[in-house]
Parts: C-alpha cells; structure tokens; sequence
C-alpha cells in the first residue's frame, strides 16, 4: 500500500504545554498577578458562560505555573517549539502570536537593512510591505503570472526572479508567497536553485501552506524545496486558535536565527497567550496523530469530491492545475457564468447559509478543513448544483467595486521615504495625479491596491468605492 503521508504516523503524541497547561489547571494555586480576570471570576458573566470556565482558568501569560517563558524559549514552550521544528522539518521553529504577520515583520526588520534591495511578488500580504516600511529596505516588484479570465495573480515564474537578480547585484533577499491565497503554487525548486547560485537567500510566505509537511497529496514545502525561512499561519488551516503561526528556519539556511529571535523578541508581545501557544502545539501534535492524518486525508477527499461534483456542473467552472502551475487541492476557487463572485457568494450565504472564505470579483473561494465532514460538502454540492441549474438574474445585486488589485504600480518615491512624508488627506476624486500617502490593501487577501509612494490614477477608483477620502503625499 502506497504511503501517503509525508511524516510517520505517531501514536504517542507529546504536546508538552498542553500537559503542562493540564498540570497548572490540576493544581490551582491562589493568583495574585495578571491576568486579571483572575481565572475569569473578574469579567461578564455572560462572557464566562460562552466561551466556558475552563477556557479563562487556563488563559494565562507565561513565567507562571511552570509554563516557561516564550522569549527567551524555556521550559514546556521550549520543548514544544523543538518538537514543531523537528515536525515540519526545520532547524529552528518560533511560536509567533499576533499571526504570520509578525512573522513577516520579524524577517524584514531582522534581516533587511535601509536602502538594500528585496526581491518581493507584488501580490504579497501587507504585513511585508509594513516590514519593508519598518526596515527601510526597498521593494523590486516581480509581477507573477496574471490569470485575467479568473481575476486572480497566478505563480510567480523562476526566469523573472533571475532577471531581476541579473540586472541588480545588490538584492539582499528574495521573498515569495506561495502558495496564492486561491492556492496556486509556484515552482519554488527552481527559484531555489536560482537564489542559491546568486547566493542570496530566499524566504517564502506560505501562511497558506502549513499543511503540506503532512501529507504526500499536497505540494512539496518550501522548506524542502530550498528555501531559507518560511511562515505558516497554522491558525489558517493547521487547527490553531486564531492568530497563532509558526516561522521556521531551514536546516541548510545560513541565515543566523539569533538575528531572527532578536527582531521577533523587539516585536513580540510581552504577555502571551498560553492558551494560542498551547492550540500551536495541539495543532502540530494533532497534524501528527493517526486523528489528524485521518483528517487531513479526508479534507483532500472532501476537496476531490467537491471538485468531481463541479466537474459535472454546466455554468460552475473551477481553478485546476495547469501547464506552468500547481494548485493546492484544498483550496477550491471557482466561478459561475453570469455571477460575479460577491454575487456568488451572496447567494450562497442568503439562501443557502453558507459562509464562503472569500469572494472576489470573478469567484469565490473554498477551503476544505481538517475540521469539516463529508455533509457539509454534500450540502454544498447540492446547493451549487440548485444554483448551476437555476438562472439567478432575476435577482436585484449591484457591485460596482473591485476587490482583486491586479494593477501594476507606478512608483514615484520610495516606500519608506512616501511613508514618512508629509501628507493631507483628500477627497479621493481629488486624488488622481496624486502620490498615495497610505498602503491600501482590504483583507482578504491584504494585497496592496496602492502603496505610499504610488501615482494614483483612475484605475484606481473601482477599488475605491468604501473610502471617500485618501491620504496622499504633500
Ligand atoms: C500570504 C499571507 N501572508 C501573511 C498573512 C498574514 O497572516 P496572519 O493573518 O496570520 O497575520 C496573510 C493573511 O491573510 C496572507 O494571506
């Protein structure tokens, strides 16, 4: 029988700040420091029951309870920190609270500099962008694969990475998303190989991406693959709590992960969340279990299912691999002839009760969790076929905006220098000719419409529509 899964299956599964949080829990002491809320006695009662006792008795920060500290890494955080490097085949894995975001302001601020050279795709996630603003460093945009009949940017392709590195011998790092939010993944492999021989390193947000370590259905990580660091949102699909994420530095990168561990510790909060960092841990410790692996093959069934069931579909079209591109089965866009994706997605969630990941302005997203079952997407199937075959333009809908920036800028100051200049707020018809003071990107997908620095032009106002006014430079 053929292996799927790219890790062992383990029955043992260690997952030492929950144990550690158990511990705590088993054996109250009488709290006299933070949080205070104090076991959840001191906040709304109608607070207390929803969320549940137990879930306030065991938020607490670290230095307690024999919980350990998270920076530096001690105790249980420390172990349970090894044991995720060692699962997703790092080097060295930091815990990180407040999402990949900080992930990606860690990497900008610990290892760019001002004025150095970054190689970024343009559809990247704001949170680089506010790193690059934080580190000063400057942007080359590479513009990946535009996908115009799905509204959507495709892979990155390796031969433009090598231009630009070709054409600039000062580039300090190249830093991709990949997979793409719809997921489209690029080959990582050879943009890889290409950083390796212009020797600079490469960093890859796949904070959509957390799951591949775990099974062989799924595209290969890029830590494989060749690249230096890489963040993972487990919160996203791993199974974490919300906010919680993962960075990790390859075992062959020769960046210095105390320069990273600065940079993070400068960022961090000074209280986490034990509850966030024991869900990081339970995560990875589930992805391990012979439970999790079952749910994760059956997440890539549901997604089969799903899409085999769309197949069948006359005027429901879905986003497959392609020739230049791979596509990450779980994450299932797609789009019905006639219906704009908010249109779409409007229809589902009002007659149908559905809640989509994400609508843009071709089609919608849907991702197929560890945690959902076969019925839901036997529900879904059966709703997308009611709208296959029923004819919905009787239905009153005007969206005149557009949510997928797929523009290419015109920058006319750098980031950093835009962003620390003088600006004034101004009616945004007013703003056409103007410099944008602001980085404008609506999540999701948190990719840039406008950054500072940027000429503002007409094309600009469908993306608009929510702001009246702009922040342009003086
Ligand atoms: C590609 C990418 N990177 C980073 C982030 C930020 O992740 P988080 O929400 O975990 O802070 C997102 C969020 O959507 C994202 O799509």
């Amino acid at each position: 029988m053929k292996n799927n899964t790219r890790i062992s299956k383990k029955t043992n599964i260690h997952a030492p700040i929950v144990e550690a949080l158990k511990t705590a829990y088993n054996n109250p002491t009488y709290q006299f420091h933070i949080p205070g809320h104090t076991k959840g006695l001191g906040t709304l009662t109608d607070f207390r029951n929803l969320v549940g006792k137990k879930a306030l008795q065991v938020d607490t920060t670290d230095e307690f309870d024999n919980l350990g500290t998270l920076t530096p890494a001690t105790g249980p955080i420390k172990e349970a920190q090894e044991l995720a490097a060692e699962a997703f085949g790092a080097k060295r894995t930091f815990f990180l609270l407040n999402g990949s975001t900080i992930g990606n302001l860690t990497i900008a601020m610990g290892l760019t500099k001002k004025g150095q050279k970054v190689i970024v795709n343009r559809n990247c996630h704001r949170s680089v962008l506010t790193g690059l603003i934080i580190s000063g460093a400057d942007p080359l945009w590479v513009l990946p694969e535009k996908f115009s009949q799905w509204g959507l940017w495709g892979n990155v392709k390796a031969q433009d990475i090598e231009k630009l590195l070709d054409k600039n011998d000062d580039v300090s790092m190249v830093w991709i998303t990949n997979p793409t939010y719809e997921g489209v993944v690029s080959d990582i492999k050879a943009i890889a190989d290409i950083c390796r021989k212009y020797d600079v390193p490469l960093i890859v947000d796949e904070a959509h991406g957390c799951l591949w370590n775990f099974n062989s259905k799924l595209p290969e990580t890029s830590l494989k693959l060749g690249a230096d660091i890489v963040v993972h949102s487990l919160h996203k699909t791993g199974g974490s709590m919300s906010q919680s994420s993962m960075l990790h530095i390859s075992k062959d990168s020769k960046i210095n992960a105390d320069d990273v561990e600065r940079a993070l510790m400068l960022l961090h909060t000074t209280s986490p969340s034990l509850m966030l960092l024991g869900s990081l841990d339970a995560a990875r410790a589930n992805l391990q279990s012979e439970k999790g692996q079952r749910q994760l093959n059956r997440a890539i069934s549901n997604a089969k299912y799903l899409r085999s069931e769309i197949d069948k579909m006359e005027h429901i079209h879905q986003l497959k691999s392609d020739f230049g591109y791979k596509t990450d089965v779980t994450k299932i866009f797609i789009k019905a002839d006639g219906l704009s994706g908010k249109r779409l997605e409007s229809i589902l969630e009002i007659d149908f009760g559905i809640e989509v990941e994400s609508a843009s302005d071709e089609g919608i997203l849907i991702l197929s969790n560890i945690g959902n079952k076969r019925s839901d997407f036997k529900y879904l199937a059966q709703c997308l076929h009611k709208i296959d075959t029923h004819d919905y333009k009787d239905i009153y809908y005007m969206e005149n905006k557009r949510h997928m920036p797929m523009l290419t800028p015109i920058i006319k100051k750098s980031l950093r220098n835009a962003y620390f200049s003088e600006k004034e707020i101004i009616p945004k018809e007013q703003a056409i000719g103007r410099l944008s003071g602001e980085v404008v990107a609506e999540c999701p997908p948190g990719i840039s419409i406008l950054l500072p620095g940027e000429l503002i032009t007409e094309e600009h106002l469908p993306y608009l529509t929510d702001y009246e006014t702009i922040e342009v430079l003086k």
